[in-house]
This record gives structure tokens, C-alpha cells and sequence, in this order.
């Protein structure tokens, strides 16, 4: 069975690699790797670090791309690389725009999707934007359904998808699993440098388009508030690579004492770092699913999320883009120590590490059932 695997963000790669590493372990999957290329230097890194074989890169990115740019090259380059290898899925991951494009493309061949991270939904068109239509587009087109959470599995339903829908888990904590160690070194010398005896690190990352302009000042400014008020605390803020994103960071705290703004961690010490700290800031859709698995409180600056099932076990807050608000809600976690403890606990609903087992043998079992 001929499975192509199309990504090409780093999200959509770190959540992958777990996946192609376990269909590899089946002799009937003959896993063919096609990445878009809408991410570059940053889905390297991930790709390096998991050393997966590509077969094919289509090289899309291009500086400052529009999400018109990025959709018609996916659907423009995979036609060719559909047609020459014919698989008998395609499989896709999440609410990127290469993931809509690349179903799109496979539709148009007739040819088999499956939806890695499905059913995840705001019900809000514009929020995130363009993600959430991206996933409900990507939803309907689906032939299979692989669902991190029985909330997602009843998105779908709610949406009249029943059939092939898998709760399974999100290859998150499968790639977790892999990267967190005991007595982690850091490979990121600026990160390595950091004296964080006695320090509590905020760990933040924001990069959304919702966000770009006066959210993202908001956020920039209330982290500047924040080191100024605790004197103990060390922000670590690994840039996206995004001009919109590095210009605003750079703006607001470029030279703050105790704000480190770094180059994208590979996503070893990203998760290494991550482990280790006091408090999660981000917009991320990934970092919300990482912390709560090690215990990390996180404050989502968004004013929703398509993730409430840590929301609703009290360990990831939504706490908007507004400075004042961002502000109060960390000053609490940093001072209140009774409020921290209730948010800093260990909890999994985004799986057990075992999610792309379960989609693989899914995959195999639908094959056989036609
Ligand atoms: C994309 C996804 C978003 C996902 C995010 C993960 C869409 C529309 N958006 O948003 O859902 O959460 O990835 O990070 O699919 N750039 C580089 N090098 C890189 C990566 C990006 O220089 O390795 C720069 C380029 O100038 C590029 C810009 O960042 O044009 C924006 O990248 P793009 O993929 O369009 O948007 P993201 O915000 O990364
Ligand atoms: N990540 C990383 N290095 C970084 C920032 C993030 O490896 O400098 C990882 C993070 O741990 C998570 C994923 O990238 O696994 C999240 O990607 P991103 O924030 O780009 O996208 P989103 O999750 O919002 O779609």
C-alpha cells in the first residue's frame, strides 16, 4: 500500500515524523515523503532532527508569501508528483494551507485523504485565520478521520462525519516523548548561556496572523511589564521567521534585560526548554498540547482556542491580547503560589504517546476493508 504523506510547516512536520517513523515498521506501507516547502530553514530543522527520507520538496516558500501564493504552488506542483506516484492515500496533517491544498490537489485525482488531526474546531471562520476553514475544508474532503480527542470526534459527528472517524490521540506526545530527556544539553549556545540558577523562565512564542499588529505589540509590551515587575524571571521568546513577526519582537524588546529573543530552537531544546519551565505564553496550537503533558501552566494569548480539553482540566488559560490582561493574569501565576499549583499539573487528554500506532494500523485496517 503506496501511502504519500504530504507537509510542509513545522508544525505539520513534528507531528508527522512520528507518524512516517511507525508506518516504516510495516512491510505492507510503502511510505513516500512529499513536502511543500511552505516552511524552509524552520521544517528543516525538523526534518534533520527526526531523518526521515524525502522524496520530494516543492520549494514554495517564497519571503512574505499570501495565502493565495502558497495554495495555488501546492496545487500547481503536487499535480505532477500525484499523477507519477499514484498512491492510494494521500495523508495530510491539521489546518495549514498546504494541508487544504494538498486534499484539494488529491480530490481532484480521486484519490483517498487522510486527516491526521481532525475535528479540531472554533466555529469562528476568521479565528484562527485562515486555519479554521482550512481544517473544515480539509474535514470534508476527508476519507479518513484521525481524531486526537473524543471532544474532536464529536465535532465531526456534529457535522454528519461518522464514517472512518479514529480517536487516537495526537503524534504530539508520540514526538514528546522522544525528545525530553533527562540531563538535556542544549545545543542553541544562547540558550546554554542563559544563568537560570534561581530563575524562573517564561518560555513564549506568538506568531499567528490574527495576531500580527497591535495583538502582537500588546503581547510584546505586557512581557516587557512582566520582567520588569519580577525581577527573578528570564523570558526566552524563539522568533518565528516571519518579517511581520522578528520586526515587532525586535521593536518592543529588542535589548530588554531578561528577554532573550533567539533564532527558531529545533525542536529538541524547544521541548527540553519547555519541560524545564515555570510558565508557557503563546498563541501556538502545538505548545498547548506540549505543556499540559509536563505540567507547564500555559496562558493562550488568543481569545479562543480549538483546544478546550486542557482549558477544561484547569491547566492552559485563555487570557486574550490585551496587555493589561496578559499582564495581571501572569502576575498571579508568578506570585500566587496556591493559583500555580492548580494549574501546574500533569494531565494528557492529547494522548499517551501511542497515537500513530493506532493511525497506521487504522490506515491498514481500512485498506484491507476497502
Ligand atoms: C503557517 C501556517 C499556520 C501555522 C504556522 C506554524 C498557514 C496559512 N499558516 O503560518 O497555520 O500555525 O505556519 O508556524 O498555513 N519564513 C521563513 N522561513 C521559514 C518559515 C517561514 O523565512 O522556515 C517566513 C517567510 O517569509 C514566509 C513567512 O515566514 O513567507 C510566513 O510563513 P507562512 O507559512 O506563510 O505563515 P506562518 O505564519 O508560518
Ligand atoms: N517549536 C520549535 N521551535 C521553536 C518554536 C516552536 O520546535 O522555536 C515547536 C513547538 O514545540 C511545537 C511546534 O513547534 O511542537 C509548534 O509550531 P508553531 O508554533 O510554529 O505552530 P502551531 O502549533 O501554532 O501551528
Amino acid at each position: 500500500m503506496k501511502v504519500l504523506s504530504v507537509f510542509g510547516t513545522r508544525p505539520e512536520a513534528i507531528k508527522m515524523c512520528p507518524l512516517i517513523k511507525e508506518m516504516d515498521k510495516h512491510e505492507e506501507i510503502q511510505n513516500v515523503v512529499c513536502l511543500t516547502g511552505q516552511h524552509k530553514e524552520m521544517l528543516q530543522q525538523v526534518i534533520d532532527i527526526f531523518g526521515i527520507e524525502v522524496a520530494y520538496n516543492l520549494n514554495i516558500m517564497r519571503p512574505q508569501q499570501t495565502l493565495t501564493t502558497i495554495t495555488t504552488s501546492v496545487l500547481e506542483r503536487l499535480e505532477s508528483v500525484l499523477m507519477q506516484e499514484k498512491p492510494d492515500i494521500v495523508l495530510v496533517h491539521g489546518d495549514t494551507s498546504t494541508s487544504f491544498a494538498a486534499a484539494l490537489a488529491a480530490f481532484y485525482q480521486q484519490i483517498p485523504v487522510g486527516h491526521v488531526e481532525a475535528g479540531l474546531r472554533t466555529y469562528d471562520k476568521y479565528s484562527p485565520f485562515p486555519e479554521e476553514m482550512n481544517r473544515s475544508l480539509t474535514g470534508k474532503i476527508a476519507e479518513l478521520h484521525f481524531a486526537p480527542t473524543e471532544n474532536n470526534r464529536k465535532n465531526l459527528a456534529n457535522e454528519n462525519i461518522h464514517k472512518n472517524v479514529f480517536v487516537t490521540g495526537n503524534t504530539v506526545i508520540d514526538a514528546f516523548h522522544t525528545t525530553v530527556k533527562d540531563g538535556y544539553v542544549y545545543k542553541d549556545k544562547g540558550i546554554r548561556d542563559i544563568d537560570f540558577s534561581g530563575k524562573r523562565c517564561i518560555l513564549m512564542t506568538a506568531h499567528r496572523r490574527e495576531n500580527l499588529g497591535e495583538p502582537l505589540r500588546n503581547i510584546c509590551r505586557a512581557v516587557r511589564q512582566i520582567v520588569e515587575k519580577f525581577s527573578d524571571v528570564e523570558v526566552v521568546y524563539p522568533v518565528h521567521m516571519n518579517p511581520a513577526v522578528r520586526n515587532t519582537a525586535e521593536e518592543i524588546l529588542k535589548n530588554i534585560d531578561r528577554v532573550h529573543l533567539v533564532d527558531p530552537l529545533d525542536v529538541e531544546d524547544m521541548h527540553n526548554l519547555m519541560a524545564r519551565s515555570f510558565l508557557v505564553m503563546t498563541d501556538s496550537g502545538g505548545l498547548q498540547e506540549e505543556a499540559p503533558a509536563c505540567g507547564v501552566p500555559v496562558l493562550v494569548l488568543r481569545t479562543e482556542t480549538e483546544r478546550p480539553e486542557a482549558v477544561a482540566a484547569g491547566t492552559v488559560k485563555v487570557v486574550g491580547v490585551e496587555e493589561q490582561n496578559i499582564f495581571e493574569n501572569a502576575s498571579v501565576l508568578l506570585t500566587d503560589v496556591a493559583e500555580y499549583e492548580k494549574m501546574a499539573k500533569a494531565i494528557n487528554p492529547y494522548g499517551d504517546g501511542h497515537a500513530s500506532k493506532r493511525i497506521a494500523e487504522a490506515i491498514l485496517e481500512w485498506k484491507v476493508v476497502g
